[in-house]
């Protein structure tokens, strides 16, 4: 320290000296924990409001008149190197901050994603979707979508059900609201309703969607895919129908593989039938699949009732139409050999995960 024996200018030139040293002392500490909050320490303590260069220049006022420029200069200069050293130190901490966070938490940005693990599958029903969709495009379909939240009238009433048939009853049906009036969709014939009331004659149309019944077994599942479609023209006769089915039955499944049509009764077609196609395991031999007929049950069709287009404002007179639905659920347990339709819908991955595109 100086012993402020010499002239003022003198006296301020060994403080300055003395901060320079100080602060010379203070950084070799400062490199062994190195942090931003050290250099703002360092900061305060020498150009802060109480620091050493602001004390500094309050012995200024103190000094000779003709003695102030020059030690004013000194001190200037020095305030303006430390701010610029001590800069340089903050730019130095917040790298080496950056840095050590980096290092601590082995953020490894070049790492390649994993894409082997956990990674989704289209589900066994969307593929048998596509499959079946496809085929009736081939045959000049449109796609078309419905609701499943859906009034009695596009579900029943206007596919001419009586108010009393049992398919209303509690047990098949899920009724929504107080009036229950708003159902879920038991089949997804409310799409013909739905299609006929917006669209006009000729129509070409098949609708795949979800389908609700109140029913839990092996081979039942309380919600379940169905495909409907319909053909709506003049002179349409039983004749295309049965060409229509033949053909898409024959091209998903074979071509050596027999169809037939069984009498049967839907409200809104007439003549109704079912379809059935020739066991795909036993080749009609019958077996535990077929339960020894030689037959599966696939599903319902028929020339649409008057009164349906009678209910949609379509003329009964000049158009004809038959249509036709199925469970899409039934067809992907068939073809992927599955002993319980239930499986397809509990969500296990390592089970969805095994189907190959092309069923
Ligand atoms: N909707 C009927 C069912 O779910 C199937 C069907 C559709 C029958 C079209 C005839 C015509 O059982």
């Amino acid at each position: 320290m100086s012993e402020g024996k010499g002239s003022p200018l003198q006296e301020t030139t060994s403080k300055v000296a003395d901060i320079q040293l100080g602060l010379q002392h203070d950084l070799d500490a400062l490199k062994t924990q190195l942090s931003p909050r050290a250099v703002e320490d360092l900061k305060v303590k020498y150009l802060g409001r109480k620091g050493q260069v602001t004390a500094l220049m309050e012995t200024l006022k103190s000094l000779p008149k003709e003695e102030k420029p020059a030690a004013g200069k000194i001190i200037n200069e020095l305030r303006q190197k430390l701010e610029g050293e001590l800069e340089i130190w903050r730019q130095k901490a917040e790298d080496h901050a950056l840095e050590q966070s980096l290092t601590q938490h082995k953020l490894d940005i070049s790492l390649p994603v994993q894409t082997t693990t956990g990674q989704g599958s289209l589900h066994p029903v969307t593929l048998m979707r596509r499959v079946l969709l496809a085929e009736f495009r081939r045959l000049g379909f449109t796609v078309y979508d419905g609701p499943e939240v859906d009034l009695d009238f596009y579900n029943f009433s206007a596919l001419n059900f009586k108010d009393d048939h049992p398919a209303r009853d509690m047990q098949d049906t899920f009724f929504i609201g107080e009036r229950a009036k708003t159902i879920l969709r038991t089949h997804t014939s409310n799409i013909q309703i739905h299609a006929m009331m917006v669209e006009q004659a000729p129509l070409r149309i098949v609708a795949p969607g979800r389908t609700y019944r109140c029913d839990s077994d092996l081979t039942h599942t309380p919600m379940f895919h169905q495909i409907e479609g319909f053909v709506v023209d003049e002179g349409i006769d039983m004749g295309d129908m049965k060409g229509v089915i033949d053909r898409f039955l024959k091209a998903v499944f074979g071509q050596d593989l027999a169809t037939r049509l069984r009498p049967s009764f839907f409200p809104f077609v007439e003549p109704g039938a079912e379809f059935d196609l020739q066991c795909v395991a036993c080749r009609g031999k019958g077996c535990r699949i077929c339960k020894q007929t030689g037959w599966l049950e696939l599903g319902g069709l028929g020339m649409i009732h008057p009164n349906v287009f009678e209910a949609v404002g379509y003329d009964s007179d000049r158009y004809t139409g038959f249509a036709f639905g199925f469970g899409i659920d039934r067809i992907a347990m068939l073809r992927y050999g599955l002993a319980d339709l239930r499986q397809l819908f509990e969500g296990n991955q390592q089970f969805l995960g095994q189907f190959p595109i092309h069923p």
